[in-house]
Order: structure tokens, then sequence, then C-alpha cells
């Protein structure tokens, strides 16, 4: 299909956007099955395409009860195709993603930028819309490698200022993931943020675009 071919040409990407996953080889998931050294190390994490969609959607469908129609997915993927990656193992599964996108204020008619409350020009962020790994790949570092990746291209690709993203208050082991292991900070908390009810955490992290 035209769309697929055209959004699968990334020769250009820069080579930190896709990265062999050091892995520790004694791991063990939580079903009990031991991943043999083998298998981790042959696991990778690279930028996520068309193709990978349909896996990234069940991924997405077996881990969290946030889930989305194709066109969210396709739209992503489209729209800011640096900043998405996956996790896969040596026979090309994918065991975990992080979907990202980039929120830009636009200019009004008379080509003025939009202003923050404190009256300087709305910064440009990078927004992470869902992030899993497979019950079994988990505590192995996926998480925390396809976050780096995601904010690493966040501030190099579009000069993004911080990543924002919403977590269930109940949440352990992402808040764990975004507080202790990427120094996350709570921004706010947004009351009855999801459909059943639970509060969202606001969480944010300021990036380093390497600007002055
Ligand atoms: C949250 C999630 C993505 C973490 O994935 P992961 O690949 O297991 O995370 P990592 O192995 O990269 O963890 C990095 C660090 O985060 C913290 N962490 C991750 N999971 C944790 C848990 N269950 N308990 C406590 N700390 C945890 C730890 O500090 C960990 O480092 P360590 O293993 O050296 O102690 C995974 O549990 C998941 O897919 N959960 C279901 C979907 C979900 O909740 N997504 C987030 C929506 S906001």
């Amino acid at each position: 299909m035209r769309l697929w071919s055209s959004l699968s040409d990334r020769d250009a990407v820069p080579s930190f956007l896709s990265s062999r996953h050091p892995q520790k080889p004694s791991a063990r998931c939580p079903a009990g099955q031991l991943h043999t050294p083998a298998e981790l190390f042959t696991m990778s994490i690279r930028l996520a395409k068309p193709d990978d969609l349909l896996a990234i959607q069940a991924a997405n469908l077996q881990n969290l009860p946030e889930n989305y129609s194709m066109k969210f997915w396709i739209y992503h993927a489209m729209t800011w195709p640096q900043i998405s990656f996956v996790a896969e193992d040596q026979k090309g599964r994918i065991v975990g993603y992080v979907l990202a996108k980039i929120e830009e204020a636009e200019e009004d008619e008379s080509g003025n930028k939009p202003q923050n409350d404190n009256g300087k020009p709305a910064e440009i962020h990078g927004h992470v819309n869902s992030i899993s790994v497979l019950r079994a790949y988990r505590r192995l570092g996926l998480a925390k490698k396809l976050m780096l990746l995601s904010q690493e291209a966040m501030a190099t690709v579009y000069k993004a200022n911080y990543v924002s993203l919403h977590v269930r208050r109940s949440n352990k082991a992402a808040i764990a993931l975004y507080q202790g292991a990427l120094g996350f900070k709570v921004a706010k908390v947004e009351a009855k943020y999801y459909g059943d009810g639970e509060d969202a955490l606001s969480m944010r992290l300021d990036l380093d675009t390497g600007k002055p």
C-alpha cells in the first residue's frame, strides 16, 4: 500500500533512533519463564513503522484499559514518525511500544504565537499517549529505554522543551518508572480524568534541547 511504503522510508533517521538493547542476562519474567541470554541480547528497540501498528494495537489491548481505533495509531505514526518506538524479540515480535505526539500551539490569524500564563510564548512539547510492555518482558529495562529514545527524539528532532503524560493514580509500576527511573514530576492531579472516574497524575519532565 502506498501509504505504508512512503512511511517506511526512514533511511535518513539519525543512528541514535535505533538501538540494540543490552539486557540483564538472567532476567526472569513474572510468569516464571526464564529468558535465555541469547533471547535477551537479541532483543532490539527501533522506530515504530506502519507495519507494526496491528501488533502495537494488540499489545495495547492486552496491557491497558485505554484503547484506541486504528485511525488513532495511524495518525500518530504518520504525523510524528520519529518519536514512537517498539521493542521486538529475536523473532521480530513486538513486545513493547511507546506512542507519542508533539503539541505545538498554532499562530493566530495575525501571526502571533499563543502565550503561557506567564506571558512567555507557549512551548513545543512532547506527549506520551501510550506505553506498554508485554507481561513476560517486564522489568528488563525495555520501557525505560523506549521512553529515553522517544524523549531524545522529541528534543533533537522537534526541539520540544518538555514531555508530558497522564498516569492513573493507582498505577504504581508506571509511576515508579516515570518518577523514580526517569525523573518526571507531578505537575497536577486531574480529578476523574479516566472513563471509570479514576484521577490522573499529569506528569512532566523538562528536556534538554541543546538550546542556549
Ligand atoms: C509500566 C510498564 C510500561 C513498565 O515497563 P517495564 O519494561 O517493565 O519497565 P522497566 O523494566 O523499563 O522499568 C524501569 C524501572 O521502572 C521501575 N519499575 C518498573 N516496573 C515496576 C514495578 N512493577 N514495580 C516497581 N518499580 C517498577 C523500576 O525502577 C525499574 O527499574 P528496575 O527494574 O531496575 O528496578 C509495564 O509495567 C506495563 O506495560 N504496564 C501496563 C501498561 C501501563 O501501565 N502503561 C503505562 C500507562 S501510563
